[in-house]
C-alpha cells in the first residue's frame, strides 16, 4: 500500500522540500532532527567538511546529491571536479542553485542518474559521496555495488543512511517512508559494512547517530 498524492522522488514531492529545508537550517533543522530522529545534524556537516580538504583535480561523485547539502564542504576556488547526480531534475536544479550561492558553481556539473545503473566507467572517480541516500533506493545493495564499482582503488567513499537496526523507536519513520514511496527496503548497519567490503572497501567504519549511521572507507 502507498499513501496517495505524495509522488516518488522523481515527482519532487513536498517532503523533499521539507527535508532540504531541514538540512540547510542548522538551528531549526537541527532541532527537528534531534527531536524527530534523535540524530545530530552537525554530524552530517562534519562529514561534508572532509570535502574541503580535497586537492584540485579530484573527481567527486555525489549521488544522490539532493538539494546539494554536501556542497557545504567545498571551498570556492578549490578546483575539484564535482559531479552531482540524482534521479530527479528538480534536485539537480536545487544543487546548482546551492552551488551558485556558495560560490562553487564552476566546480560542479550535474547529471541525471539512477544509482542502480551509474553512467560512469569502472574506477573513474576519486571520491564517492552518498549522504542520506541508501534508504531511498529500491535496491541498496545494488547501489553500493555501483558506487564501489566507479570508485578507484585508493579513493574513498563517505555516506550516511537511515538503517533498519536502530530500534523500534524509529519504526514509525521507516513505515511512513515506505508508505509514502520515499524509502525503499533499507538495510542494517552490518549489511552496509558487508556490501562495502564486497565492493573492495577495506574495514569500513560505521558511526551511528539516532536513526542514521555514517559510514566511510577507502577502496583497496
Ligand atoms: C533524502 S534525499 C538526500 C539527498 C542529499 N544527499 C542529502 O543528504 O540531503 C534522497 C535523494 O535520493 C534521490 N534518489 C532517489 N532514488 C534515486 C535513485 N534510484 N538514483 C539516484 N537518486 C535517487 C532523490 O531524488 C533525493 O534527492
Amino acid at each position: 500500500m502507498r499513501l496517495p498524492g505524495l509522488g516518488g522522488w522523481s515527482d519532487d514531492p513536498a517532503w523533499a522540500t521539507v527535508y532540504d529545508w531541514s538540512v540547510e537550517h542548522p538551528r531549526a533543522g537541527g532541532l527537528l532532527w534531534r527531536l524527530g530522529i534523535q540524530s545530530d545534524l552537525r554530524r552530517l556537516y562534519a562529514a561534508t567538511d572532509e570535502l574541503g580538504t580535497l586537492a584540485a583535480g579530484t573527481r567527486v561523485l555525489d549521488v544522490p546529491c539532493g538539494g546539494g547539502v554536501a556542497l557545504r564542504g567545498l571551498r570556492p576556488g578549490q578546483g575539484v571536479d564535482y559531479v552531482a547526480a540524482d534521479i530527479a531534475q528538480a534536485m539537480l536544479d536545487r544543487t546548482l542553485d546551492a552551488a551558485r550561492d556558495r560560490g562553487v558553481a564552476d566546480q560542479v556539473t550535474t547529471r541525471i542518474a539512477d544509482v542502480g545503473d551509474l553512467p560512469f566507467d569502472d574506477e573513474s572517480v576519486d571520491v564517492v559521496v552518498t549522504f542520506t541516500g541508501l534508504h531511498c533506493f529500491p535496491d541498496p545493495e545494488r547501489a553500493v555495488a555501483e558506487m564501489t564499482r566507479v570508485l578507484r582503488p585508493g579513493g574513498f567513499l563517505t555516506g550516511s543512511a537511515v538503517l533498519t537496526d536502530t530500534g523500534l523507536r524509529h519504526e514509525p519513520l521507516r513505515r511512513a517512508g515506505r508508505l509514502a514511496g520515499l524509502m525503499g527496503p533499507m538495510c542494517s548497519g552490518p549489511d552496509v559494512v558487508r556490501w562495502l567490503t564486497a565492493g573492495g572497501v577495506e574495514r569500513p567504519s560505521l558511526d551511528r547517530s539516532g536513526a542514521i549511521a555514517y559510514f566511510r572507507g577507502v577502496r583497496a
